[in-house]
């Protein structure tokens, strides 16, 4: 059915939320309480709509779309009431925005900025509440900033069902707190940074490190575990440093994370500007090696779909036994995002064909005299001190190894993974030049 929306034709289904059919539709619908995967409280008010043949303006997110429904969020009577709900969330923030982390990506200065613009009417000095306090997990609380949305207190209550956070005190002294002697402490506790609307919470890891708006995105996917959850890669290149990774933010996918990351997961960004500096030790000539006849490789399944079958040619083309193993941990995974199996794409290495057999693995590792490895975690271990070994690496490995190729990590790197549900996603590359070159690129001078 259709409705209209500031007297434009909307399509949407009956008995949609409104502020679904809205975001749905791009168009614009301030709110600080709802979030997509949270959902409603009803608490802040600042969806507010004027509904045709309603007296008083409804709130969207708990307004059910019907058959001739006509809504308006432009009159000047709405944004009247915007204002004024803008100015009871603002009367006793700090309106320290030059300070605030969240400056650039925060919904309060956007609001302001689109219906508050007035000047303070308060006389007595504002309320104060807690600053700085850690509340464990990377996590900091500004309670003065705080608009008492209870997105993050219903993070913990519903999504972890940990419960750590919670509203105590009453009118203005009400503030988001942990119970005393406790603090924040689950393995997704850094999503209530994400999820707050405004500079309340911050991360301990990245709080002063950069501003948003110097910040570049790239659209990829954590290689943390096989769940394969959505990430934006933020990162950048200033005058005085080379392209640096300053952080992973949950990219929404209803069908994989939602909005949300482990933190595992969310801190993994720090391996990928370790391996910017990979220095590249004596190289020599592979062709020599590879005229060997006792060859064997062993592939990471973290590689992208495109890196395991140019490893597969390569190997087929020079005789070379290929292998993959997974990397598995029994006590990473839970009934949630984390998954055992902390490899990318094992499931690309099952749809390549690949062998991952372990003890052939090891029958043929005795056996071989050369060994390449295509950045396996695995082999770096083992001991390997009467082979010939050649690596692959995205990171820092011993000098005293043959040969030595520092190849681009999967921010430089576009590709393709399959994930444990078998959903295939693609990642893509930052845009600046890897000092590192592609793995397929390489492969293919070899040829
Ligand atoms: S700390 Fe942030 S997410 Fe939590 S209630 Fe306050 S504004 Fe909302
Ligand atoms: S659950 Fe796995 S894929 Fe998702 S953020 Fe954590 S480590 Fe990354
Ligand atoms: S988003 Fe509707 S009341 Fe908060």
């Amino acid at each position: 059915m259709k409705i209209l929306i500031d007297n434009a034709e909307v399509e949407c289904k009956e008995g949609d939320l409104l502020i679904e059919v809205m975001l749905k539709n791009a168009l614009e619908i301030p709110h600080f309480c709802y979030q997509e995967d949270l959902g409603a409280d009803g608490n802040c008010r600042m969806c507010m709509v004027e509904i045709k043949g309603q007296k008083r303006p409804q709130i969207a997110c708990n307004t059910f779309v019907k058959e001739n429904l006509e809504v308006s969020t432009i009159s000047e009577n709405i944004k009247e009431v915007k204002r004024s709900i803008l100015e009871l969330e603002l009367l006793n923030h700090p309106v320290d925005c030059a300070i605030c982390d969240q400056a650039g990506e925060c919904k309060l200065q956007d609001y302001y900025m689109d219906f508050g613009l007035y000047d303070s009417h308060l006389s007595t000095p504002k309320t104060k509440k807690g600053k700085h306090i850690d509340l464990g997990s990377n996590v900091m609380l500004d309670q003065e900033r705080c608009v008492l949305c209870t997105r993050c207190v219903r993070f913990t209550s519903n999504i972890t069902k940990t419960n750590e956070l919670g509203i105590i005190g009453r009118g203005d002294n009400s503030r988001v707190a942990v119970a005393p002697g406790h603090e924040l402490n689950n393995p997704y506790a850094m999503n209530v940074v994400e999820l707050c609307p405004v500079g309340a919470l911050t991360s301990k890891d990245f709080r002063f490190k950069q501003r948003v708006w110097f910040l570049d995105s790239t659209k990829s996917i954590c290689h943390g575990c096989s769940r394969g959850c959505n990430i934006y890669i933020d990162y950048n290149e200033t005058k005085y440093s080379a392209e640096k990774v300053h952080r992973f933010r949950a990219r929404r996918n209803n069908k994989i994370n939602k909005s949300f990351l482990c933190d595992y997961g969310r801190l993994s960004y720090k391996e990928l500007n370790e391996n910017f500096n990979a220095d590249v030790s004596h190289v020599k000539d592979l062709k020599e090696l590879l005229k060997d006849e006792k060859k064997l490789a062993l592939v990471s399944p973290s590689m992208s779909l495109q890196q395991l079958q140019a490893v597969k040619s390569f190997c087929k083309d020079n005789s070379v036994e290929l292998f993959s193993l997974p990397y598995i941990d029994e006590n990473f995974g839970d009934e949630w995002l984390k998954t055992n199996d902390m490899s990318a794409n094992f499931n690309g290495v099952k749809e390549l064909g690949i062998n991952y057999d372990e003890d052939e693995f090891g029958v043929s590792l005795q056996e071989a005299h050369v060994v390449i490895n295509f950045d396996h975690k695995y082999l770096k271990n083992r001991e390997l001190k009467s082979k010939k070994v050649v690596h692959f690496t995205t990171s820092h490995v011993d000098s005293d190894y043959e040969l030595i190729f520092v190849i681009a990590d999967f921010a430089h790197d576009s590709g393709t993974i399959i994930n444990c549900d078998g959903i295939r996603q693609d990642f893509y590359a930052t845009k600046y030049e890897s000092q590192n070159s592609r793995l397929v690129d390489i492969l293919e001078e070899l040829k």
